[in-house]
C-alpha cells in the first residue's frame, strides 16, 4: 500500500515547478551506479552496452528512480537466462538513458497504453504485483526535465525504453 500511495503523490506533485532538485552529475559515474544497482534486483545476464562521459544536469534521484522502474520491469518480464542491458550515449544535444531486454515484449497495440496511469498488457505472462504506474513515473520523470521516452519492443524479442533528454548548454 505504502508504495501506491508514494507513487501517487510523486505524480500529483511531478508538475510543480520544484518537483526536480538539478545537480551537476557525471554520466559515466551515474551510468555505473545504476548498473551495478540494477543488478541487485535479480540473476540476469546484466550486461553493460555503453558508457557515456561528460556532465549533465539533471535531478540524480529522479533518474535513478525511473532507470530502477525500468530495470524492474524488466526484471519482471525476463528469466534468469536472458539478457537485461543498461546504457548510456551522448551527442551534442542530448543524452540518452537506456535499459532494454530479452524477454516477452510488448504488442504494439500495447505500446502506447501502457504509459498511462494504471495500464497494464493485454495478455502478460507474468502479472506484475504493481498497480501499474511505473511507465506513467517514468514518463513524468522525464518529461519535467523536457525529454521523451521511446520504445521499441517485439513480442518475444524483448524491449528497449530509452530516455533522451536535451542538453542545455
Ligand atoms: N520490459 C518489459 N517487458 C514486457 N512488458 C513490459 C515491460 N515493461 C513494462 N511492461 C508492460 O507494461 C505494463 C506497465 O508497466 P508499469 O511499470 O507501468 O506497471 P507495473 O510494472 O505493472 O506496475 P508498477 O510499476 O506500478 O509496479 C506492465 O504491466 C507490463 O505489461
Ligand atoms: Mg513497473
Amino acid at each position: 500500500m505504502s508504495r501506491f500511495v508514494e507513487d501517487l503523490i510523486l505524480l500529483s506533485k511531478a508538475e510543480r515547478p520544484d518537483f526536480l532538485q538539478l545537480e551537476t552529475v557525471d554520466i559515466n559515474t551515474l551510468t555505473q551506479e545504476l548498473f551495478a544497482k540494477a543488478q541487485a534486483l535479480g540473476e540476469r545476464n546484466w550486461s553493460l552496452d555503453k558508457i557515456a562521459q561528460g556532465k549533465i544536469v539533471v535531478d540524480r534521484q529522479r533518474i535513478t528512480q525511473a532507470i530502477m522502474n525500468l530495470a524492474q520491469n524488466a526484471t519482471q518480464y525476463t528469466i534468469s537466462s536472458d539478457t537485461i542491458a543498461i546504457g548510456s550515449s551522448i551527442k551534442k544535444d542530448q543524452i540518452k538513458f537506456w535499459v532494454r531486454d530479452t524477454g516477452e515484449g510488448i504488442k504494439e497495440t500495447d505500446q502506447k497504453r501502457i504509459f498511462e496511469r494504471f495500464a497494464r498488457a493485454a495478455h502478460s505472462r507474468r502479472r506484475s504485483e504493481g498497480a501499474g504506474l511505473g511507465l506513467s513515473i517514468v514518463k513524468a520523470i522525464v518529461e519535467a526535465h523536457h525529454g521523451t521516452v521511446i520504445l521499441q519492443s517485439q513480442p518475444e524479442k524483448g524491449a528497449y525504453f530509452c530516455l533522451v533528454l536535451p542538453i542545455n548548454n
